[in-house]
């Protein structure tokens, strides 16, 4: 069994996650300084890999996925030699290091758009995507995924260039086979180096529509106007999908490397798109982001749906992926939750994010309940929140400093943080959590634990019991006959019971393993089960 299969990934934004050298920013030596807490100790969290979003020397516009150099690590972060003592310290303690691959633009300011954009007959003229204005004005209709039109216009060379992101990240001619070797030599540089695989950034935007025809239109209640075209030509272009296929021949003549594809989509998130990034043959990435759950109300018919949707686009070859935050998106526990509801929700979600067939990816502080808060104007440093203030509050909210303790900055940093700390840090911190039994940190170590130890949880199969219950969720995980476990997830804030007649599951002893509400280790009769409300509970069947 392939190891990322198994793992728990756990997705660090480096600037927020620990300050080792007091400049207010999170750093590559602060990722080291904390990584006791992540694995490798008794009281870790028991993740097995990391996802760095990205740590390349970058003017920083959106976060470092403006990259200037795809071969070093930015001085704000370290140096290549602190990158290679992370992987090391990080290898020691049983944990994997995944890079984020950003390759479908680069910062204005690396040197290739530098020299690409200095004259039409550079060397590199056609390292980007440039076009001659038509009547003065852009090329055509396509737009930046952080507003307004997708081309800009350069005087020095008297035409426009595409950007699908901020104007200062120029996409890469993903057509001209020069680029494809100078950045497929820069993955062998990390591989070389001993990272254990990528998550490839926008990866279904690569490749371009070669005669540039305008996207149809579509009708969206969106403030976006992005969001109203239907993205089949500056996007999902099949060409991609060659490019594809040589990076996993790449990838895989090194030993036990992974690759994971941001197959981004509009809601509500169709499960066929990143199904197709696996490859026709499973020849292409390992895993791909579905970005269903992110659209997903509190409701179990709709995660459900996702689920089943997704495990029907993949192949048996291919393995499933969940996540319910990232640095793009609110936090799921402020999507979900308000006041007293948002820990029992996170808990039930956890479990299932924790108990499904698939690779889960967590995102830091998501184990503490840290929450999304809206931060002062002044404050934004995300070029898409700019743009849209005050309607969408940007990504910042989501990005917040990592709470470590009730002290000063949580303890993040003995200076001003780049952005504010969460108002709740005071309760809401590694610290004060670890210490207690029931907080939402020690919640997310104990479940963990569980799923390392029964195989059933990790690689068994999946079966939904129930698909159309407004308030239980409910599936088996099975090893044959060897092990079965069932999952009970209670989303209402109402008492309920599962009564298990008519359903295929032959009743038989079985054991609470774990559980929100029940003694865990104690015998269940399951023909009837009394839930709580936000109870979650994981039976194992004898
Ligand atoms: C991805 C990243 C996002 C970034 C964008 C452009 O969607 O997750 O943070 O702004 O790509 O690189
Ligand atoms: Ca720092």
């Amino acid at each position: 069994m392939s190891w990322w299969k198994e793992a728990v990934f756990y997705h660090i934004y480096p600037k927020s996650f620990y300050d080792s050298n007091g400049d207010g920013i999170g750093d590559i030596g602060g990722i080291i300084q904390k990584l006791d807490y992540l694995n490798g100790t008794p009281d870790s969290l028991g993740i097995d890999a990391i996802w760095l979003s990205p740590v390349y020397p970058s003017p920083m516009v959106d976060g470092g996925y403006d990259v200037a150099n795809y071969i070093d690590i930015d001085p704000m972060f370290g140096t290549l030699d602190t990158f290679s003592l992370l992987i090391k310290e990080a290898h020691k303690r049983d944990i994997k290091i995944i890079m984020d691959l950003v390759i479908n633009h680069t910062s204005d300011k690396h040197p290739w758009f530098i020299e690409s954009s200095s004259s039409r007959d550079n060397p590199k003229s056609d390292w980007y995507i440039w076009k001659n204005p038509e009547d003065q004005k852009p090329p055509n209709k396509w737009l930046s995924a952080f507003g307004g039109s997708a081309w800009k216009f350069n005087e020095d060379r008297n035409q426009y260039y595409l950007h699908s992101f901020a104007k200062e990240m120029p996409d890469l001619n993903w057509r001209n086979p020069e680029v494809k070797e100078e950045i497929f030599k820069s993955i062998r540089f990390w591989l070389d180096l001993g990272v254990d695989g990528f998550r490839l950034d926008v990866v279904n935007y690569y490749v371009k529509d070669i005669e540039f025809r305008n996207n149809p239109s579509y009708f969206y209640k969106s403030l976006r106007a992005y969001d109203c075209q239907v993205h089949i030509y500056d996007r999902n272009r099949p060409e991609t999908h060659e490019i594809l296929k040589d990076f996993r021949k790449l990838l895989d003549s090194y030993t036990d490397r992974v690759s994971i594809g941001e197959v981004f989509q509009p809601p509500p998130g169709s499960s066929k798109l990143p199904a197709a990034f696996y490859g026709e043959k499973s020849d292409e990435l390992h895993l791909n982001f579905n970005f269903a759950f992110t659209y997903c109300k509190w409701n179990p018919i709709q995660f459900m749906e996702a689920i089943v949707a997704w495990e029907k686009s993949l192949k048996s070859s291919d393995w499933p992926t969940y996540f319910l935050s990232n640095h793009d998106f609110k936090r799921h526990i402020s999507r979900y939750g308000n006041g007293n509801n948002a820990i029992p929700r996170a808990k039930i979600a956890a479990l299932m994010l924790l108990t499904l067939k698939g690779t889960p990816f967590l995102y830091y502080g998501e184990e503490l309940g840290m929450l999304s808060e809206r931060i002062p104007y002044k404050k934004i440093q995300d070029p898409a929140g700019k743009k849209y203030w005050p309607i969408f509050p940007g990504r910042d909210i989501s990005r917040l400093p990592m709470c470590w303790e009730n002290g000063l900055n949580a303890g993040f940093s003995t200076v001003e943080p780049w952005l504010p700390i969460n108002q709740e840090y005071h309760k809401t911190n590694v610290k004060t959590e670890a210490k207690s039994r029931k907080s939402l940190l020690t919640f997310y170590k104990k479940l963990i634990a569980i799923r390392k130890k029964y195989d059933s949880l990790r690689i068994g199969s999946f079966e939904p019991i129930d698909l159309d219950s407004e308030r239980i969720m409910a599936y088996l995980r099975k090893i044959d006959k060897k092990e079965q476990m069932l999952i009970l997830l209670n989303f209402s804030d109402k008492k309920d019971k599962f009564i298990l007649e008519n359903r295929p599951i032959p009743l038989r002893n079985a054991q609470v393993i774990f559980s929100t509400h029940k003694r865990e280790d104690s015998g269940i009769n399951i023909a009837i089960i009394h839930l709580e409300p936000y109870e979650g509970t994981i039976v194992k069947l004898e």
